[in-house]
């Protein structure tokens, strides 16, 4: 006679129900990261033909983090900031930021969310700012339309002061060098206080010199704030100096790049990276392996999951 039934026959009626309430009683996937996306899908189409940008992307990022996020052209970077902009809508998955559920949201929770729950900084100077408005009007309007009009003009103030353009408050974003007008987009985009701050390619159009002060002022804004930040960027330098740096490829998340300082008996502080390859939802490790980390020397990471930040890239693998 032919076996029925696929489980094998140790596997008692008992453990299985074991199993199973344990995979419901688990945590939900991401429940305690302020953006977590879940097999995030985008499909374009132009025209009859498909694009699909992102491919089950899965990202978490934790409350108070500043990160980067890198990736070739094309890979699906923008299209990941427009959707957790509010911007644009996924085609499927799940993404939740602040709590808010970006699939679910009406237009009237929509305007809430770009308005009140996040910033964003554009790589293009000129979009970021009203050319008829100074720094301190620009800075001002995003209360105005929150109906804060009341401590507008003095949390502009406090915001450029905190980003060391104080001086420029008078000024029109044409009377301004393109690292102040980033700086003031910045507070422009801090005034409502949101939970999250995104940037795409902030530092794009600007030299290098430029560009570390643009990021220094993203730095400031997470230092003092607490402001959540996630910056697109193909800059090296900026790349290298946040604590975590996620690769982006063919619209998923491949790798990340984990950064600490230590010290050693010695007294001398040094840099410690290590990459780490993230698991595919089967379990096994993405398309491509490893890499080492350009500049820093470091030693090659461990696989996903027995690093120190278990539980943010090594969440989606086998339990
Ligand atoms: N509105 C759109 N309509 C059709 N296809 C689009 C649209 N937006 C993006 N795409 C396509 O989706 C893919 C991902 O684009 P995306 O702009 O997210 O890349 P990116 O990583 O930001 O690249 P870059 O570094 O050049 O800015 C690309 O193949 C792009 O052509
Ligand atoms: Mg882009």
């Amino acid at each position: 006679m032919t076996k029925t039934g696929t489980a094998p026959s140790d596997t008692t009626l008992e453990e299985l129900e074991r199993r199973a309430t344990a995979h419901r009683d688990r945590p939900s996937y991401g429940h305690d990261a302020l953006i977590a996306c879940d097999r995030l899908v985008r499909i374009f189409t132009t025209d009859g033909v498909e694009v699909q940008a992102l491919q089950g992307l899965d990202l978490l990022v934790k409350e108070g983090e500043l990160m980067a996020l890198v990736g070739a052209s094309g890979s699906g970077k923008s299209t990941l900031m427009n959707i957790l902009a509010g911007l644009d809508v996924p085609t499927a998955g799940a993404a939740r930021v602040a709590g808010c559920d970006l699939l679910g949201m009406d237009g009237k929770a929509r305007l809430r969310y770009r308005r009140e729950v996040v910033g964003f900084v554009w790589q293009q100077t000129a979009r970021n700012l009203l050319p008829y408005l100074t720094a301190a009007q620009n800075v001002a309007l995003p209360m105005q339309l929150r109906g804060r009009s009341k401590q507008k003009a003095e949390r502009a103030e406090e915001l450029l002061a905190m980003l060391g353009i104080a001086e420029i408050r008078d000024r029109r974003p044409h009377q301004l060098s393109g690292g102040q007008q980033q700086r003031v987009a910045i507070a422009v985009a801090l005034a409502n206080n949101p939970s999250v701050l995104l940037a795409d390619e902030p530092t794009g159009e600007l030299d290098s010199a430029t560009g570390e002060q643009v990021f220094a002022a993203f730095r400031r804004a997470n230092e003092e704030l607490g402001t959540t930040i996630v910056i697109v960027t193909h800059d090296q330098a900026v790349a290298s100096e946040v604590r975590r740096t996620v690769a982006i490829r063919d619209g998923r998340t491949s790798s990340e790049v984990l950064r600490r300082t230590e010290v050693d008996a010695q007294g001398q502080e040094s840099l410690v990276a290590r990459e780490y390859a993230m698991l595919d939802r089967a379990g096994g490790s993405s398309s491509r392996g490893v890499h080492g980390v350009p500049g820093h020397g470091a030693p090659r990471g461990p696989r996903t999951g027995a690093g120190p930040h278990r539980g943010v890239a090594g969440r989606r693998g086998r339990p």
